[in-house]
């Protein structure tokens, strides 16, 4: 047999299917085991078709289902689609955090790509980490690739009222510390929180990243916010299917969307979304896989003047069914026009310009203008000061607007047993003026990066009414969280930072629109200190765990491995036989 590639530049795949020897009768044999017909092996664009499926990972449980309707679109547009699984990480079940192996999985998708026969790809994405992992992994061989998102769980009902996942959760526990609910009223909430397929569908980390694979142009539009289970979700999908064979076609690989102006466009969203803390880390280390230079200052100095337009749990009252009625990210994109890169091309082969222009709000109350935002300051902000050398981030649209200049008597947590010992103890030192400090939650400290940085507040505060006081950590947030939030700080206590140094009593100083963070104390005191300071001991001296301490980054820096880091393409690999 030989073949005839359909598009006019050399295939991967024919080094595979299209061979007339021994080599070429394995691949295909094996493959017809499948009922695929020898006409399929005729030199069309292989799609292999990325799904985080799993069980355990409840927020992409329907995407069996929705990989048939990517199949039938390549199929419709005569590509050969060909569905692999890869690591799938769920938010909900995986201990101690899914942040640990979001690199992991980066890696499984990084190398599954690069072993087998495809041309191009389709990223089955949803719950948190299954964005950024698929995303860098992919980024990492940079074929024609195009993102399709799961979309959020329908709104949450309970007792006459919308309640969203997470954001809820954290308001449930605090009403059952504080006795206002009862377990089984928190019993019954879960059913009401969880009642269709799909990722949560509060303004978190999931609906974040899904934003994001819009905004960068690697999604089709609307890609962020039809509900899981709306039929036209299928419909993207089977949409999403057709396209991936075009790209193969155009040759529109990854680093062609992932541009810096890409990258900066996305960031604007996530400021006019009102995004998760998340999406900083996770930008960064996909930048890092594609060659794009972004730093934690391309946050501040993109955030700082954006407004945040979607008023959405966390921060706000509505859910991502309603953010999708109202017209979604399109919508979001061109109430912000001004602020993008009008030019950037997307996976779709428009511009993003000519993907949102036409964009109409169907609901202000959900997506308010431009110049009636719902909060006036909707981006990240990067604090440096002698506490963070090298950054930390807090959320000003989550925060309490009295709170972001403050400065207080630090109250210290060494680790995580630590607080949860001694959080509600009645005889705690604290009050509502103090600063709640939690050391060794960062990358290397936990290890993993958890999302413990929005802890609850002492059971005595709260009952007092007091709902938010300044954490700092090292830690992550859930997107599903608010409060005073200082998360990320680096470098984080675990490798030596300056938040290793906090003693109980020393004051800090918050200056949000300063930028600062600052321990008050001198530089002589902390280098004292400094020298008295002894690291925790390894984690682990095998497997994973001592890989990724070994070779994690700080925050800043994305949290990548440091050797995986760019690119390796997609070269054909050697036979095995
Ligand atoms: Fe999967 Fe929130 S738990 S997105």
């Amino acid at each position: 047999m030989s073949t005839t590639p359909k598009t006019s530049r050399p295939l991967r795949s024919v080094a595979w299917f299209g061979r007339n020897d021994r080599d070429g009768l394995v691949h295909r044999s094996w493959m017809k085991n499948q009922g695929i017909p020898h006409d399929q092996f005729d030199g069309r664009p292989v799609i292999g078709i990325c799904n985080t499926w799993s069980q355990a990972t409840p927020c992409n449980a329907h995407f069996r289902e929705l990989a048939q309707h990517v199949r039938d679109g390549v199929l419709d547009a005569g590509g050969f689609p060909i569905e692999f699984p890869v690591m799938s990480l769920g938010e909900t079940l995986m201990r101690p955090t899914t942040m640990l192996f979001r690199n992991q999985a980066a890696m499984d998708v990084e190398e599954s790509i690069r072993a087998n026969p495809f041309d191009g790809i389709v990223l089955m994405m949803g719950c948190d980490k299954t964005t950024p992992s698929l995303l860098m992994g992919a980024a990492s061989c940079n074929l024609p690739t195009i993102g399709l998102s799961g979309g959020p769980m329908l709104n949450g009902k309970f007792r006459g009222h919308d309640i969203g996942s997470g954001t809820h959760v954290w308001k449930f526990t605090e009403m059952l510390k504080t006795g206002e609910m009862t377990m089984g009223d928190v019993i019954e909430a879960e059913s009401c929180m969880s009642r269709s397929a799909g990722h949560c569908m509060t303004m978190g980390t999931a609906s974040t990243m899904a934003s994001m694979v819009e905004a960068l142009g690697m999604g089709l539009p609307t890609n962020a916010a039809i509900p899981a289970v709306d039929s036209r979700r299928k419909l993207l999908a089977r949409m999403v299917g057709r396209r991936s064979v075009g790209i193969v076609e155009e040759d529109l690989t990854m680093s062609k969307i992932l541009t810096k102006e890409a990258f900066e466009n996305a960031i604007r969203v996530n400021g006019a979304i009102g995004g998760s803390t998340n999406a900083v880390v996770h930008l960064l280390a996909i930048a890092g896989r594609i060659g794009v230079k972004l730093t934690l200052d391309d946050w501040d100095r993109l955030g700082r003047d954006m407004p945040c337009l979607v008023d959405l749990m966390p921060s706000g009252r509505f859910l991502m069914e309603d953010f999708y009625y109202a017209g979604g990210v399109p919508v979001v994109m061109k109430e912000i026009g001004k602020y993008l890169h009008q030019d950037a091309l997307t996976v779709n082969g428009k511009t993003i310009w000519e993907n949102v222009s036409e964009a109409v709000n169907w609901n202000p109350e959900v997506i308010t203008p431009l110049d009636r935002p719902f909060k006036a300051e909707g981006g990240i902000a990067v604090l440096r000061g002698n506490l963070a050398p090298d950054g930390a981030v807090l959320k000003p649209s989550a925060a309490t607007p009295r709170l972001l200049k403050h400065t207080g008597r630090a109250v210290v947590f060494e680790n995580i047993d630590d607080l949860n010992r001694r959080i509600d103890d009645p005889n705690l030192d604290v009050d509502e003026q103090c600063i709640l400090v939690l050391k060794n939650c960062g990358p290397k400290g936990y290890p993993g990066f958890p999302e413990v940085g929005n802890f609850a507040l002492p059971a005595k505060i709260l009952k007092k009414g007091v709902t938010d006081m300044i954490r700092v950590s090292d830690a992550r947030m859930s997107g599903t969280a608010y409060g005073t939030v200082v998360l990320h700080t680096s470098p984080e206590a675990a490798a030596g930072g300056p938040l290793a140094l906090v003693q109980n009593g020393d004051m800090i100083e918050l200056d949000v629109p300063q930028r600062r963070l600052q321990l008050v104390i001198t530089d002589e005191e902390l280098a004292r200190r400094r020298t008295q300071w002894k690291p925790q001991p390894p984690h682990a001296d095998r497997g994973w765990v001592k890989i990724f301490c070994d070779h994690v980054m700080q925050a800043d820096k994305g949290m990548d491995l440091d050797f995986l880091v760019g690119s390796s393409g997609a070269p054909v690999g050697k036979e095995s036989h």
